[in-house]
């Protein structure tokens, strides 16, 4: 019985084509390698087209499939290119993972409106532009989205207040997209991590005592996530195990949300 659920999981997203932005690193790297060792196409996209590379001959070396492009999640031709250009390498798009983003903080004082504007591009007008161009492939696969916020768009984050307000707006942009495509078939989900121990880097400065208040706020005695306990939440709302589960925001933060 064991053995017949391994085999389940390890052949889980076989043919499956999956899309990634943000592979390069953390919980994108640790989704793009589940994804293929579990059978699946994978396109590894990344602002950092060097690591997206990496991750990508890493999966062929392994007898994947997969190809690297450059995304800036940042600039809408870039988006739409890159999301065009992997539906026609893998011929299709069954799941579309947003993972990728930029964490910003700072006092609301020193955040300047351009700051804050570029953060919302990065962060969420990126994965509404990802979703739109995915959309026509992954209506006619019947496929799905995944992206992936965090706790701070759940709870409010101080110092953090372009991150949290971008994160809390891929919410309801993931929930909106949820019960707008019903009819298609189409499900979108979201994964709301909390501590993640990628070591993921923040524009902005924290004032003096600043990330010990917001660890205060977000911390559990579960200690921080790895990228893999994230990706493992990615892949199984991305899995058709999870195809009774559309519009949900589903936290991994050792219950600091509940
Ligand atoms: N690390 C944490 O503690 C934590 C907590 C909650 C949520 N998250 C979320 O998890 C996701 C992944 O974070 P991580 O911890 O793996 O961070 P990471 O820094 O290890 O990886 C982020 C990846 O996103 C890419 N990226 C950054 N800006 C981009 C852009 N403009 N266009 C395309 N790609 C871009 C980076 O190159 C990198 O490969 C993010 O959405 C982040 O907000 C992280």
């Amino acid at each position: 019985m064991a053995n017949e659920e391994t085999v389940k999981v390890e052949r889980a997203m076989r043919g499956r084509r999956a899309v990634v932005i943000g592979s390069a690193r953390g919980i994108g790297r640790a989704t793009v390698r589940m994804l293929a060792s579990r059978g699946a196409s994978v396109a590894c996209l990344d602002l950092d087209q060097a690591g997206a590379e990496e991750a990508a001959e890493q999966i062929r070396e392994s007898g994947g499939e997969a190809l690297a492009l450059s995304c800036d999640l940042g600039d809408v031709d870039s988006v739409e290119t890159a999301v065009t250009r992997a539906a026609e390498w893998a011929g299709g798009i069954d799941l579309l993972a947003v993972v990728g983003a930029m964490a910003h903080v700072g006092e609301v004082e020193k955040i300047s409106p351009n700051d804050f504007r570029r953060v919302l591009d990065v962060n969420l007008v990126g994965p509404f532009t990802a979703a739109r161009a995915a959309l026509p492939y992954l209506v006619a696969a019947k496929g799905n989205i995944v992206n992936v916020a965090s706790l701070a768009g759940i709870k409010g984050m101080p110092y953090g207040v372009a991150y949290s307000a971008s994160k809390g707006g891929l919410l309801m942009l993931t929930k909106s997209l949820s019960v707008e495509l019903w009819e298609t078939g189409v499900r979108v989900n979201a994964v709301a991590p909390g501590g993640v121990s990628t070591g993921m880097p923040a524009a902005g400065e924290y004032p003096e005592g600043g990330w010990e208040r917001v660890a205060k706020r977000f911390r559990t005695s579960f200690g921080p996530a790895t990228a893999e306990q994230v990706a493992e939440a990615v892949v199984f709302l991305g899995s058709a195990e999870a195809h009774m589960i559309n519009g949900v925001v589903l936290p991994v933060d050792g219950g600091a949300s509940a």
